[in-house]
């Protein structure tokens, strides 16, 4: 594994940000899923200095992909790893209907709505849409689920929410500072006055700083399958995803700061920021693998 050298620690996270802001060039029509996805791979690599566009994720989502996410994450390893954390937080600030926008393959939207929240399910991938569809009607969860890119939420989804969850280093997705801004904004447009939006993220300060490392007991729990860093700069991570019968896939995220990220809830009107490291709230900045924020409309 070629990690290249990364960090440049002293860098002002908005410039380094802004550094992020970023458009792939060049991109092809091919319609096969896997070719798309391999050609999107290539073409992050060989144009690591030109712009990376937050519609990637579109691509990187292919079905094959998509179809093994669960086994990534591993529902039941994961619900260990949060220990509630998640219905905890959702209770405590008294909320009831909730917006799941990441949905992904629907772990939280379905943990949620078996713990009693009014969850609407959502996610911009058309495969994340079906297979928490899928998911949601194998375990007999009535869950409405629907597509919606964050960057039109308002528009796509209908009413207002106790809670905005943007969940699994999702808004990370995003590589442009203009398009983080814009989210958040949407964010706290379908939230109700005093409605929390939760966004988590991989500890990149972390990552950026010291090198990657993983306990092992977050997020991605599936036994035999390797999650890490195949390239870490300071405009993207690029993530290689290795599945016991060898198969690899890649997703390319902006390693954007916890501070950076608080600066931008904060500038979007989100009030009493709280952070949490692997789901304590006491904690080392470069500790915890993940570091979850909830900020008040
Ligand atoms: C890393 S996955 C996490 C999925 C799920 N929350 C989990 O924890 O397993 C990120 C999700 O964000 C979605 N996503 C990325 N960018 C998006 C955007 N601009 N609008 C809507 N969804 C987006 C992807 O389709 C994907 O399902």
């Amino acid at each position: 594994m070629a990690v290249a050298a990364a960090s440049t620690p002293s860098l002002e996270p908005r410039l380094q940000a802004t550094a992020a802001c970023a458009r792939v060039a060049n991109r092809g029509d091919d319609n096969d899923n896997g070719r798309a996805a391999q050609a999107a791979h290539d073409r992050v690599g060989h144009m690591a200095s030109e712009m990376i566009s937050s519609d990637l994720y579109q691509e990187e989502y292919e079905p094959s992909f998509v179809e093994r996410w669960d086994e990534l994450i591993n529902w039941e390893g994961r619900e260990r790893g949060e220990r509630g954390f998640y219905p905890r937080i959702l209770r405590e600030h008294g909320c009831e209907r909730v917006l799941d926008a990441a949905s992904g393959t629907g772990f939280h939207a379905v943990q949620l709505a078996k713990a009693g929240f009014d969850v609407l399910a959502a996610d911009g991938a058309p495969e994340m849409v079906r297979k928490t569809r899928e998911n949601a009607e194998a375990l007999g969860v009535d869950l409405p689920v629907q597509e919606a890119d964050w960057r039109t939420l308002s528009d796509d989804v209908e009413g207002t929410f106790d809670a905005l969850v943007c969940l699994g280093n999702a808004f990370t997705h995003l590589f442009d500072e203009d398009e983080r801004v814009q989210v958040l904004a949407q964010f706290h447009k379908v939230l109700k006055p005093g409605g929390i939006v939760v966004i988590d993220q991989r500890n990149y300060d972390s990552i950026l700083d010291q090198g990657f490392t993983s306990k092992h007991r977050f997020y991605y729990t599936g036994h035999g399958v390797d999650a890490s860093p195949e390239e870490i700069t300071d405009e993207y991570v690029r993530f290689r995803y290795t599945f016991p019968d060898g198969a690899v896939h890649h997703l390319t995220m902006a390693p954007i700061r916890q501070d950076y990220v608080t600066g931008l809830m904060a500038d979007a009107g989100f009030r009493n920021i709280r952070r949490y490291g692997d789901f304590e709230a006491d904690y080392e900045p470069l500790e915890p693998d993940f570091v979850v924020q909830v900020g008040t409309a």
